[in-house]
């Protein structure tokens, strides 16, 4: 079976202001557009609401593709400070990250309101990065596999089997982001394996297989070709080095080489 079509995410966070983000989103999209466009690969830049239509505008079609943060359980009303799908679509937001450890761990977000954005933004026809990751407590304590097949299925059971070509699966190890300290590859693919294995449990072997499970945790240009090159890591989620033309585009070249 081919490897499934590379995705690399660019998480900016809540960083840059308007006028970084727009010279950035430029900078990225001349860059990526110069690049051979064989064998493909799904850029995506995540840019702070805020920002996402000046963006948008910078990138005109793309490449790279317009995603946000983050996006509401709720499709409309009085939620202050929330930000709805139909919002995103307004914008031409055609990807959304949800589960992130920043609001899982950070924001003590609850499993069922991951689980009800994820399913929203699904039924609005987002494309959804869903992250999983173990703390540091966790993995040294011997529960790893545990953590993610836990969350992997309170996330995706019982979701449409259709659905899954709609979601990523980034597998984010929570002391590996924002930290340079990168998991090792064969650490990473070993996740990754868990990750398929409770998919494979759930549906089936080919859904597994053909679902995208990346990897996301101080990616650097140095370190994502050697991250890619296990044929179980279809790309990243980056936050810090997406933060640079440069660096960004030098990861999605090693994505789109591993599938050559
Ligand atoms: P990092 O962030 O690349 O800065 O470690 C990754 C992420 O949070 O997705």
């Amino acid at each position: 079976m081919p490897l499934p079509r590379p995705f690399v995410g660019g998480n900016w966070k809540m960083n840059l202001r308007l006028a970084s983000a727009v010279e950035l989103a430029e900078d990225l999209h001349a860059a990526l557009s110069s690049q051979p466009t064989e064998p493909a690969i799904d850029a995506v830049v995540f840019p702070p609401f805020p920002y996402l239509q000046g963006v948008g505008r910078a990138l005109g079609h793309g490449p790279p593709a317009l995603g946000a943060q983050d996006l509401s359980a709720h499709e409309d009303g009085a939620f202050t400070g929330q930000v709805s799908a139909a919002m995103l679509d307004d914008l031409d937001a055609r990807w959304v990250i949800v589960g992130h450890s920043e609001r899982r761990h950070g924001l003590a977000e609850p499993q069922s309101v991951i689980r009800a954005k994820l399913i929203r933004g699904l039924e609005a026809d987002l494309k959804v990065v869903f992250c999983v990751g173990e703390t540091l407590a966790e993995r040294e304590g011997g529960h790893a596999e545990r953590t993610l097949v836990h969350q992997v299925r309170s996330g995706l059971e019982g979701l449409e089997a259709a659905w899954f070509r709609s979601i990523v699966v980034a597998y984010e190890p929570v002391w590996a982001i924002g930290t340079g300290r990168t998991a090792h590859p064969d650490d990473a693919a070993e996740a990754h394996r868990w990750i398929r294995q409770t998919l494979g449990d759930l549906y089936d072997s080919g859904l597994a297989a053909a679902t995208r499970v990346v990897y996301g945790g101080s990616v650097t240009a140095a370190n994502a070709a050697e991250l890619f090159s296990r044929p179980e890591i279809d790309g990243g989620l980056v936050g810090g080095a997406s933060l640079k033309a440069e660096s960004f585009a030098a990861i999605c070249r090693a994505a789109a080489t591993r599938v050559s």
